[in-house]
């Protein structure tokens, strides 16, 4: 059940907008002439906090069956207590989405309420949505102090998809445009998705929806790190550790358009793909260590794998270069130690940002890389191929039952309709 709907406690400020809101939570007309917007606030919140409760317990509810048992109820039932009555028929629209009920849990696929959009979003029918190492560490509860969810929880935070319906004060798109972006509060792994509009951009005409939902996250993040935190410039040498995964790919055909000399640490699987997209030289991690095997010192070092790869790479660093990593912190002890700056970087996305790298897709420049594209219902597949990266994870091995041999390079791509 999806609180956003109706808990209308920031989010309105006239009685129309909040009759508009619960009239479609509801699925009949309402009207709130004589009351005061405060009261009408306190009612909806009343409403989102009893049906967070009928989601815990495990009873499937709807708004009208709830008002009809509980009539303008001003209390939330008390933990324990069964519902009186049996919710069925809803009038609501639903969708289906893949939703964890609890941390380390099973993902579920079933249907929930279509959601509802503030006056800065849009709805968007996906079409496709990628997974995310972030996806399996977020549900794991592993970082719940730094990344907590609320659950159940839809994950998921990019997609491609086409605008249905767009919020009063949006003006920089229409109904029925293709566009892809990374999620700005519910996620993606699900029909619908309701998403600031500053955050997405259009899609490049020439990339298939799956294609373009494996864009936002890696693209931007390889983006920022090289040019935002690194200061990466023309003819400076970057090093890039795991440089044929997501990220690493996109860092590594930026950074040579940018005129930088690339040189990347990857599977010896993938050197033909890495020089493919850029690279001058690739360094098998698993055969080499790239400190004894660089001939100069670099300018700057991308950081996509950590431990003890991050440890080494002050060693190849030129005195004031830089070291970003998307992994871990970097120690400032290091840093001092060898005159260099580190930063560990966070992926802040922005709708425009997105639009730059979408006129690069556009004329060829970059390209995306899709490994394997699932159907919606297959997620936990998907979410078995994505754990080689991730040993132990969500309970996830990459030897166990079930794991499925994966590309070596390239994004893993739900596809939703
Ligand atoms: N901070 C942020 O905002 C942010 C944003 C996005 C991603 N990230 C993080 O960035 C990291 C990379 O993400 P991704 O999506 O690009 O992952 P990915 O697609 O799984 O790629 C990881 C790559 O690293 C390679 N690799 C593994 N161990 C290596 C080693 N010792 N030396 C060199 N290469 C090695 C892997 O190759 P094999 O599979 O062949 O071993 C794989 O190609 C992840 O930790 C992710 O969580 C952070």
């Amino acid at each position: 059940m999806n609180r956003r709907e109706i808990d209308l406690a920031g989010d309105v400020r006239t009685m129309p907008e909040a009759a508009e809101i619960l009239t479609e939570a509801l699925g009949r007309p309402i009207a709130f002439a004589q009351t005061p917007i405060e009261q009408v606030r306190q009612y909806s919140k009343e409403m989102a906090v009893m049906l967070e409760w009928f989601e815990r317990v495990g009873y499937s509810a709807d708004i009208a069956g709830l008002e009809s048992e509980f009539g303008r109820a001003h209390e939330a039932p008390r933990p324990g207590t069964p519902p009186r009555a049996h919710w069925a028929n809803s009038r609501r629209a639903h969708m289906k989405a893949v939703r964890l009920l609890e941390y380390g849990g099973q993902l579920v696929f079933n249907d929930v309420p279509t959601p509802t959009i503030a006056r800065d979003e849009i709805l968007v029918k996906i079409r496709s949505t990628a997974v995310n190492h972030l996806d399996l560490v977020e549900a794991s509860g592993m970082a719940r102090q730094i990344l907590p969810i609320d659950l159940p929880w839809i994950p998921g935070h990019e997609f491609s998809g086409i605008v249905e319906q767009i919020g009063s004060d949006v003006a920089t798109c229409v109904p029925g445009d293709a566009v892809f972006g990374t999620t700005t509060g519910m996620g993606a792994y699900a029909e619908y998705l309701a998403v600031k509009a500053a955050a997405i951009a259009k899609k490049p005409s020439n990339l298939s929806f799956e294609g373009a939902a494996s864009v936002p996250v890696a693209s931007q993040t390889a983006w920022q790190g090289l040019f935002t935190h690194g200061h990466l410039e023309k003819e400076q040498t970057i090093l890039i550790h795991g440089g044929a995964g997501a990220v690493g790919a996109y860092a590594a055909q930026l950074a040579s358009h940018a005129g930088a000399t690339v040189i990347a640490t990857a599977s010896g699987d993938d050197k033909a793909y890495l020089k493919s997209i850029g690279a001058s030289q690739v360094i098998d991690y698993r055969e080499a260590q790239f400190e004894k095997v660089l001939r100069e010192k670099v300018d700057m070092v991308f950081d996509l794998v950590g431990g003890d790869t991050q440890k080494r790479s002050f060693l190849v660093l030129k005195e004031g270069g830089h070291l970003v990593s998307a992994t871990q912190p970097v120690s400032q002890e290091e840093t001092a130690i060898h005159r260099v700056s580190g930063v560990m970087m966070r992926l802040a996305p922005s709708g425009d940002g997105l639009g730059r790298i979408g006129r690069l897709l556009e004329e060829g420049t970059i390209r995306p890389d899709v490994a394997t594209v699932y159907a919606h219902q297959d997620v936990a597949q998907a979410w078995k191929d994505i754990a080689g990266n991730l040993p132990g994870v969500h309970g996830m091995s990459p030897s166990g039952p079930g794991a499925a041999k994966r590309k070596s390079h390239g994004k893993i791509v739900l596809r939703v309709a």
